[in-house]
């Protein structure tokens, strides 16, 4: 190849190699390759070339015209490889950083108590029973021995409907629309877990809350029987050290009527602010089932015997958790619920 041809690849070369973007380049490589380029000039030189050497000179300037192609091609290729990599480099993703995992929730307090307490009753035998939260005077009242005109209905004020319904002010109806259930064969034992509505607000107190009420009905159900299945109860949900107390109470739907207090977990019995110096809690009311019930429900009462009981929930949880209000419960508080854990 000629020495002048040499010439415009070598500067193409090195003019190439100098550029660091690929505008810059493709107007080099126009220069060099374009009409008005020194390698168009060279053919526009062949005219000129005497006839025998026309062929040699004809193949040297496209031997020129392809090297120079070949230098921008991968002076093309370089610029973009760069290109890329401090793309790569400016979006690099740092992938050990911890992710957003899903939100779950947690379980309410409530609900806690609620799954701890049917736990331990399926586990002795029990069947866990529902009842409609709208119920009637006659289930609510009548059917438990509480006549229109009986005091006890004073303890109970709740919520009444149009027609003679009311939110029913605890889960006992449930024990009646269940002795008067003839699908379910005697002897049984029930609970049910439910919402209950009463004309009450305090700091323990609120117009809806939850009750659990057990029932067992047999022909040798007994005092001793009920008295054993609280005290495990307690023991199973505050643990071993925690003691049962029952004294002496009144329901119309149970005779003999006992209200249960659990040994305070706080002081232990010595007596602190929680148990309000007494070193007891009282958390439920229960009883043998009064015979007038098993007469008002059909049920022999010969034949059987049997306990129930009504345990707060709300109430037990306030003690388990240690938490100073009800209203809590039913506020939507996030910090306070997210306390309690997945399970
Ligand atoms: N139903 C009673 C109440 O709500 C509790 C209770 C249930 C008492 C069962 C005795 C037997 O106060």
């Amino acid at each position: 190849m000629d020495n002048e041809l040499k010439q415009v690849v070598e500067q193409a070369q090195a003019e190439a190699a100098g550029v660091s973007d690929i505008p810059t380049l493709q107007a080099l490589r126009a220069k060099y390759l374009g009409k008005k380029g020194p390698l168009a000039a060279f053919f526009a030189r062949m005219k000129d070339v005497p006839a025998d050497q026309r062929r040699a000179f004809g193949q040297s300037v496209n031997e020129a015209r392809s090297q120079v192609e070949a230098i921008f091609q991968s002076a093309h290729e370089a610029l973009e490889a760069k290109a890329l990599a401090a793309k790569l480099e400016r979006e690099r993703v740092d992938i050990t950083l911890p992710g957003h995992g899903p939100v779950t929730g947690t379980v309410h307090p409530y609900t806690k108590v609620v799954n701890l307490l049917t736990d331990f009753f399926v586990g002795q035998g029990y069947v866990v029973k529902d009842g409609p939260e709208v119920e009637s005077d006659y289930f609510n009242f009548e059917c438990l021995n509480i006549p229109a005109d009986h005091p006890a209905r004073d303890m109970q004020d709740s919520f009444f409907l149009e027609g003679g319904n009311l939110l029913r002010s605890h889960t006992s109806p449930v024990q009646a629309r269940t002795m008067q259930d003839h699908t379910i064969e005697l002897p049984f034992k029930i609970i049910c877990p439910g919402k209950v509505y009463r004309r009450d607000n305090d700091a323990t107190h609120s117009h809806q809350f939850g009750q659990i009420e057990g029932l067992c009905i047999g022909e040798d159900a007994s005092l001793a029987n009920l008295e054993r299945t609280l005290t495990d109860m307690f023991k199973y949900l505050f643990g071993d050290k925690a003691e049962a107390r029952f004294r002496p109470s009144f329901f119309p739907f149970t005779e003999p009527s006992i209200e249960c207090d659990v040994s305070c977990f706080e002081c232990h019995g010595k007596g602190c602010g929680l148990c309000k110096g007494s070193g007891w809690i009282e958390v439920l009311g229960a009883g043998m089932v009064n015979p007038d019930v098993f007469r008002l429900n059909g049920i022999d009462a010969e034949k059987y015997q049997g306990f129930a009981f009504g345990i707060g929930i709300d109430r037990m949880a306030m003690l388990l958790y240690g938490i100073d209000d009800i209203h809590r419960f039913y506020q939507d508080d996030l910090p306070f619920l997210k306390q309690f854990g997945k399970r």
